[in-house]
C-alpha cells in the first residue's frame, strides 16, 4: 500500500516537465576585441561587470540573441548573441552587430544609424529580420541618460546589416512611456506587409508600426492599465510594488480573413485579454472610441498568476507564459475556455526559475526560457557566487505534456 502511494505521489510531481538547462552565469561575460580594450572599459568604469542583466531572448539559427539593458551605468553592450555552436554552458556574449554599435558616444560623437544604446526584448520575424526595440536611454534607474529617441531598428540577418530605424514621434509617446517589449506581426510571402505591436507598460498603451507606410500610431484602451489589487509582488523573497501595463503579447494563427488574435495582458494582473489585429492594423478604427467594445476579456488565470512575457505555438494554438511569483512556467490552450483549472503548469523551479522574465518558441518549435532574479538586481544585489542567471529550452509537445493545455 506505501510502495502504491510513492508510485502515485511521484507521478503526480513528474507532471511537470523537465525543462533543459543550456546556459548559466554567476556574471555574464562579454567577447571583447583584446583584453586591453575591456581593462581601459573597467578603468573608466565604461564596464561594471554586476550591472550587466541579461533579459531577453530570441533564437535565429544558431544564433541566441540576449539583450542587456542599460538599467545602471557600466553596461558592456545591449545587444548580444550567444553562438548555438558552443559546447561551453557559461559562454561569452558577443555584441551585435559588433560592440562599437553598443558602445554609448564620447561627448559630441555622432552615434551611427545601426546604434543600440538599450534594448530589453527583440523579435526575430519569419524573414529572416531581427526587430529591436532601443529606448535610447542609459542609466535608467540612475541619470537616466536620453541618448538617442525610442526607436525600431531592425537588421537583415544574412548580412546583419541594418535595414530600418524608425523613430517614434512625440505622439507614440507619453511622459510615463516605458517601451520593454515588442511583436511582429508578418506571414512569411508577404515580408513587406509588416506590422510591429509594441506595449508601453507605463504610459498603459501599444505603439502599433506599419514597415509597408513608415507610420506609427498609438492605440489606447482601458485593459491595458494595471489591475491596482495585483501590484503587490514577491519574487526570490523580495517584496515590492509595481504598477506596469500592458506587457505581454502573442499572436494567434491566421485566419481566413487575413487577421491574427492577439492576446495581450499587463504584468500587473491576473486576466488575459485579446483584440484582432483588424482592429489594431486599422489606424482609424483602432483610434476610435468606437472600437472599445472590440476588446475582449479571455478569462482569469487564477491567483499569483502574474506574467510577463508569452508566446504562442501555431501548432497546438497554446500560449506560454512566464510565473514571477510562481518561479514558474504555464500554458493555456485558446481552445478551451481561460480558467484556472485550464491553465497548465509547465515548470516550477524555486532555485533555477526565480524571475522568468522572457520566453520564446523558435523556428523548430523549441520553447526558450530565461530566468535572472531581476527584483534582487533592481532593489538588492546579486550575490556573485551563485548562478543568477540561467537559460533553459524545451521542445513544445513536450512541456504541454500531461497538462490541460494537450489537446
Ligand atoms: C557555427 O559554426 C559554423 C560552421 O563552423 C559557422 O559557419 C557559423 O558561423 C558558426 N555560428 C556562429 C553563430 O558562430
Ligand atoms: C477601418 O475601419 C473602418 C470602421 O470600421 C472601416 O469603415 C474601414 O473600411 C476600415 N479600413 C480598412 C482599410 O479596413
Amino acid at each position: 500500500m506505501l510502495k502504491l502511494y510513492v508510485v502515485v505521489s511521484l507521478c503526480v510531481v513528474a507532471h511537470a516537465a523537465q525543462l533543459q538547462e543550456v546556459f548559466r552565469w554567476k556574471d555574464l561575460e562579454f567577447a571583447w576585441p583584446s583584453d586591453r580594450i575591456k581593462q581601459e572599459a573597467i578603468q573608466s568604469r565604461n564596464y561594471i561587470s554586476a550591472n550587466n542583466l541579461p533579459l531577453g531572448l530570441a533564437r535565429w539559427r544558431d544564433k541566441l540573441f540576449v539583450t542587456v539593458p542599460r538599467w545602471k551605468a557600466g553596461v558592456a553592450s545591449s545587444l548580444n548573441y550567444i553562438s548555438l555552436n558552443t559546447t561551453n554552458r557559461s559562454p561569452v556574449v558577443i555584441p551585435y552587430p559588433d560592440l562599437k554599435a553598443n558602445t554609448l558616444p564620447k561627448n559630441g560623437e555622432k552615434l551611427e544609424d545601426n546604434h543600440i544604446i538599450s534594448t530589453f526584448r527583440v523579435h526575430v520575424d519569419e524573414c529572416d529580420r531581427l526587430w529591436v526595440m532601443d529606448t535610447g536611454v542609459d542609466d535608467i534607474l540612475g541619470e537616466f541618460n536620453q541618448y538617442s529617441k525610442s526607436a525600431l531598428v531592425v537588421f537583415d540577418l544574412n548580412t546583419n546589416k541594418l535595414i530600418r530605424r524608425y523613430e517614434f514621434k512625440a505622439t507614440d509617446q507619453t511622459e510615463n512611456s516605458f517601451f520593454a517589449n515588442l511583436i511582429v506581426d508578418v506571414q512569411p510571402s508577404r515580408c513587406e506587409d509588416a506590422f510591429a505591436y509594441v506595449p508601453d507598460l507605463g504610459g498603459y498603451g501599444i505603439v502599433v508600426y506599419s514597415w509597408k507606410n513608415h507610420e506609427s500610431w498609438r492605440v489606447k484602451h482601458n485593459y491595458f492599465h494595471f489591475d491596482p489589487l495585483k501590484g503587490d509582488l514577491t519574487v526570490g523573497g523580495v517584496n515590492f510594488q509595481w504598477t506596469d501595463g500592458v506587457f505581454g503579447l502573442a499572436l494567434g494563427r491566421v485566419r481566413n480573413n487575413g487577421y491574427r488574435t492577439l492576446y495581450f495582458h499587463p504584468l500587473v494582473s491576473t486576466n488575459e485579454f485579446s483584440v484582432s489585429t483588424e482592429v489594431l492594423r486599422n489606424q482609424s478604427l483602432a483610434t476610435s472610441p468606437s472600437s472599445f467594445n472590440l476588446y475582449k476579456i479571455e478569462g482569469n488565470r487564477g491567483p499569483a498568476t502574474q506574467a510577463s512575457a508569452s508566446s504562442f505555438d501555431l501548432v497546438t494554438e497554446v500560449v506560454f507564459l512566464t510565473q514571477l511569483q510562481k518561479d514558474g512556467i504555464a500554458c493555456w490552450n485558446v481552445n478551451k475556455p481561460l480558467t484556472p483549472e485550464n491553465f497548465g503548469v509547465v515548470a516550477q523551479d524555486k532555485e533555477g526559475l526565480i524571475f522568468p522574465n522572457d520566453l520564446k518558441i523558435d523556428a523548430d518549435r523549441n520553447l526558450w526560457v530565461l530566468s535572472d532574479r531581476m527584483p534582487v538586481f533592481l532593489f538588492h544585489e546579486l550575490n556573485p557566487n551563485e548562478y543568477n542567471y540561467r537559460i533553459y529550452r524545451i521542445r513544445v509537445d513536450e512541456a504541454i505534456w500531461n497538462t490541460p493545455c494537450a489537446n
